[in-house]
């Protein structure tokens, strides 16, 4: 196979090199196309643009592939924990028991959040989205932690990420804690990461915390499945406000806020109240089949179609298997879990959905499991961003040490051509 690719424009033509990744991805580098041609590329959505090399994640969509690090995420699911995989993701191994001790430790060690924070917590009126206080919060340990913002240094990057990671899980629970009037708290870090941040979520004043040790196993396979997910818009947002310098802290803010979004990571809060939808309307779910596939109906359903996956998101599969053993574990009927799987049924028997490859993802499931393990469903998108935390610091740590340029975009101007300035009296 050749290693060039060659364009060919009114009788010109120029040559480009080919990129081959480990899995045999191709990929046009095009670095000089606009100094040689005068012209660049256009892609909408960035469809078929590749942002960067990368060795984080790898996922095949066609053949529903999905691995951290080379490993499968099929493996990690069952047998790795949520540190375990966030340690893998950030640093490219799987740690020994020293080497997660000290990371587990040094987190430990950085999870108090300034006492000042509770003020700007208070400031928002308990109907926030938790989203966007999640946001702010994140944003807003930039400036009690200033050495942490242009960080050069591996050493000083990794304070950072530690720092993060340890006060993450503080302003999840806090977030929801809010909502809830209940008083903001800290865990017990005698405890591990997952079960620490649950009862941080969930203890009350003066009450005895335990816990059903499935629920924390199930929750910590959640957070696992949403880790991370190669260039999808949140880590691109990550990428590409860490491009500027600002800062482990505002990139994971612009990711949060990217995240939020119903078409991305607020699906899953999207798919509970679409398939509470149904039921309140009678559980007819043809009907909504028919109102998804009518171009003429905003109506989506939520929860399915990927813009990689042209087969079953593997993470999907997975929550499905999980969404039975937890609720039948905790002895849960949840009648949306029916509807959910008559839609699937449906769409998958349906010219529509199989046409255009479109299969459930990773959010049409992962709610029910929340909703069983007794998490608000506006608190759905905060646990895909708790999830998604470690997959975020990898691919701005990844960015940050190839000292990656400042993403810069170019475009294609449409609008008007040079006019000449009028006085007010004469427009
Ligand atoms: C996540 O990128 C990632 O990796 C994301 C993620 C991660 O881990 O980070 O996997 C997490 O965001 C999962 C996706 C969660 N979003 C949803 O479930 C929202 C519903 N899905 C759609 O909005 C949509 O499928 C997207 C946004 C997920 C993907 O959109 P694309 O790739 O831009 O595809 P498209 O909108 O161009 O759709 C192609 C066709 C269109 O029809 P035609 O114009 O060809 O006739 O499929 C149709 C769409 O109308 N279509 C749907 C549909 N999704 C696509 N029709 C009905 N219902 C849907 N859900």
């Amino acid at each position: 196979m050749s290693d060039k690719a060659i364009l060919e424009y009114q009788g010109k033509k120029y040559e480009f090199p080919v990129t081959e990744g480990t899995e045999g991805e191709l990929g046009i580098n095009i670095k000089t196309l606009r100094s040689e041609a005068g012209m660049i590329t256009l892609d909408r959505g960035y469809k078929n643009t590749g942002s960067c090399e990368s060795a984080i994640t790898f996922l095949n969509g066609e053949e529903g592939i999905l691995r951290y690090r080379g490993y499968a995420i099929e493996d990690l699911a069952e047998k790795a924990d949520f540190l375990e995989v966030a340690y893998l993701l950030i640093f490219g191994e799987l740690p020994n028991k020293q080497q997660l001790d000290k990371f587990y430790g040094d987190i430990k060690e950085e999870s108090e959040v300034d006492e000042e924070m509770k003020k700007i917590l208070d400031g928002f009126p308990k109907a926030a989205h938790p989203m966007g206080v999640l946001a702010s919060l994140t944003s807003a340990l930039t400036a009690f932690n200033p050495g942490s913002v242009d960080v050069e240094s591996e050493e000083d990057m990794y304070k950072a990420i530690v720092k993060i990671l340890g006060k993450f899980p503080v302003l999840v629970a806090w977030t929801q804690r809010k909502k809830n009037s209940l008083p903001l708290n800290y865990g017990d870090d005698s405890l591990g990461y997952v079960e620490n941040l649950h009862k941080m979520m969930f203890e009350k004043p003066g009450k005895k915390y335990n816990v059903d040790k499935s629920v924390i196993e199930a929750l910590d396979k959640l957070l696992i499945l949403h880790a991370d997910h190669e260039q999808n818009c949140s880590a691109s947002t990550v990428r590409m406000v860490g491009s500027s310098h600002a800062g482990l802290f505002a990139s994971i803010s612009a990711g949060i806020s990217a995240l939020w979004g119903p078409l991305h990571g607020g699906a899953n809060q999207a798919v509970i109240e679409m398939l509470e939808g149904i039921k309140a309307d009678g559980g007819d779910t043809h009907k909504f089949m028919q109102k998804a596939k009518d171009k003429e109906d905003p109506f989506r359903l939520m929860g399915f179609g990927h813009r990689v996956y042209k087969n079953f998101d593997p993470r999907a599969k997975i929550i499905k298997k999980s969404a039975d053993e937890v609720l039948e574990g905790l002895g849960v009927e949840d009648p949306v879990l029916d509807i959910a799987k008559g839609l699937e049924k449906e769409a998958l028997e349906d010219d529509y959905f199989v046409k255009r490859k479109l299969y459930p993802n990773v959010d049409f499931y992962s709610g029910i499991i929340y909703r069983a393990l007794g998490i608000p469903v506006e608190m759905f998108t905060v646990m895909f961003a708790l999830g998604r935390l470690p997959g975020w610091i990898a691919q701005w740590r990844e960015m940050r040490l190839k000292k990656e340029p400042i993403g810069r975009p170019r475009q294609i101007y449409v609008g008007a051509n040079l006019r000449e300035f009028k006085e007010v009296s004469e427009r």
